[in-house]
């Protein structure tokens, strides 16, 4: 038996679904145990690309059972769109789908309350407008909609009206969809959801007693993580590795490895501070030829240098065991390629996150400069084809933040990967 959790260790986007693809070959389980539809992750098989928002990466993989666990909140509108369209492209999820009934419901009044707040905002987040930060606070409020009240029509109506109720005397009525629709909604959702919902945790926990492969894949990044992260520019959950014995009713002794996926250059979706972030031309090709666009929103994805200040943050706040470098060959063409190593911050040095994290947005970067390698990567097989000087890129990635890097993705294919360690 062997677990393992996959976590972004950026600002998300860091090819995490590329990584569980790769690695639910072996699983016979992959459980999403953070956030909702605001995820993209992008899978390519062959010529085929398949974008999945709620629905685990194992999905690809015949015969993953696929969990969408408690810690995350459910658009069952979304994942029923996603399901019927998995299956028109010949991946059928019928008898290996299954949701958690202590999930929550990210309900229409959410989306309308997540774009509310963000146009009035001065100062607003970028979210992805899928109504997560509010369906998460109605959860802690206690006033939140289970996906296990789809399981009872009555039940349903009244958890319904107690939300509208909440929020009412919160915010006034607000101009939210009207109850008696998304009632009616919802009841034809929970009726085409109900097969799946089941108690996931028995689910996990029998998988993983029966000697079975259970990989735990996160959503969005630490970067991002509600406590970790560059709050209030942030998301509404926990993508942190721990979080995934909550988010999916394990115990701690039951998660094996964590393992981070780092991109070789690093990118922003949304607002928030980024102080290697690069505006100019050199940003632009990143963008180019990483194809950096959000895969949720379509926005371009704000790129630039690697930050070791922040990923020393993500390797101790995951507790990482090894970290899979992706897109390195985006980086294939450039003559030097810069390293963000500390912070220059009123007069001082930082070699980790200042106090209070939001003074990030003023601090200088202080850069290493390495050579580039001018050589295309994107064929390599195995490390000690690498040229040196990618290897010395890799080399100064794993001193910078404390973790071995155990597997290289030099491309979007299944194929495009260098595992120099089993971990699975
Ligand atoms: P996720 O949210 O972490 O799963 O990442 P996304 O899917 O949102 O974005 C990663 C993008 O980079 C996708 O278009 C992937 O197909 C692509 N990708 C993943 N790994 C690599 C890689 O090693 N090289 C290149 N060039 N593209 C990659
Ligand atoms: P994956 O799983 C990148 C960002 C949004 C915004 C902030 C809050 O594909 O890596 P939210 O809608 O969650 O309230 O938005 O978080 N964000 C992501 N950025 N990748 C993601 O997911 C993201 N999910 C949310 O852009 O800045
Ligand atoms: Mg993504």
């Amino acid at each position: 038996m062997s677990t393992i959790v996959v976590v972004g260790a950026q600002w998300g986007d860091e090819g995490k679904g590329k990584v569980v693809d790769c690695l639910s070959a072996r699983a016979d389980m992959v459980v999403r145990f953070n956030g909702g539809a605001n995820a993209g992750h992008t899978i390519v098989v062959a010529r085929e690309e398949y974008v999945l928002h709620l629905v685990p990466s194992g999905a690809v993989r015949e015969d993953a059972a696929c969990v969408i666990g408690n810690g995350c909140v459910v658009d069952a509108g979304l994942l029923l769109e996603e399901y019927d369209d998995l299956k028109r492209r010949g991946i059928d999820l019928t008898d290996r789908l299954f949701v958690s009934g202590f999930a929550h419901l990210v309900l229409p009044h959410h989306k309308a309350a997540d774009g509310a707040l963000e146009d009035s905002s001065s100062a607003p987040i970028g979210t992805t407008r899928r109504g997560i930060g509010p369906a998460y606070c109605d959860k802690y409020a206690r006033y939140g909609v289970r996906v296990e009240d789809l399981l009872d029509d009555r039940d349903l109506r009244a958890k319904l009206e107690a939300a509208y109720a909440y929020r009412a005397r919160w915010t006034g009525s607000g101009d939210y969809p009207p109850i008696d629709e998304v009632y009616g909604q919802l009841a034809e959702e929970g009726k085409r959801l109900a097969p799946f919902i089941v108690d996931t945790s028995l689910l996990i926990n029998g998988y993983i007693a029966d000697g079975k492969n259970v990989l735990f894949e996160g959503a969005q990044g630490s970067l991002l993580d509600v406590d970790f992260g560059t709050y209030p520019f942030v998301t509404s959950s926990n993508p942190v590795a721990p979080f995934a014995a909550i988010g999916s009713g394990v115990g701690l002794d039951r998660l094996d490895y964590a393992l981070g996926v780092v991109k070789a250059y690093l990118t922003r979706v949304g607002e928030g501070p980024f102080p290697t972030e690069l505006t100019d031309s050199t940003g632009e090709y990143l963008r180019e030829r990483g194809y950096e666009y959000g895969r949720s929103t379509g926005r371009p994805r704000r790129c630039g240098w690697l930050d070791l200040v922040p990923l020393r943050l993500a390797a101790r706040v995951n507790g990482l065991h090894g970290a899979v470098v992706s897109k390195l060959d985006v980086l294939d063409e450039l003559e030097e390629i810069p390293v963000c190593t500390a912070y220059r911050l009123r007069g001082k040095i930082f070699g980790e996150m200042p106090l209070p994290v939001a003074l990030i947005a003023e601090a200088e970067p202080v850069y290493e400069t390495l050579p580039g390698w001018k050589t295309d990567t994107s064929g390599i097989t195995s490390w000690d084809d690498l040229p040196k000087k990618a290897q010395a890129y890799l080399r100064f990635i794993e001193e910078g933040c404390g973790v071995p890097v155990v597997a290289i993705s030099v491309g979007q294919r299944r194929d495009q990967i260098i595992w120099l360690e089993e971990v699975f």
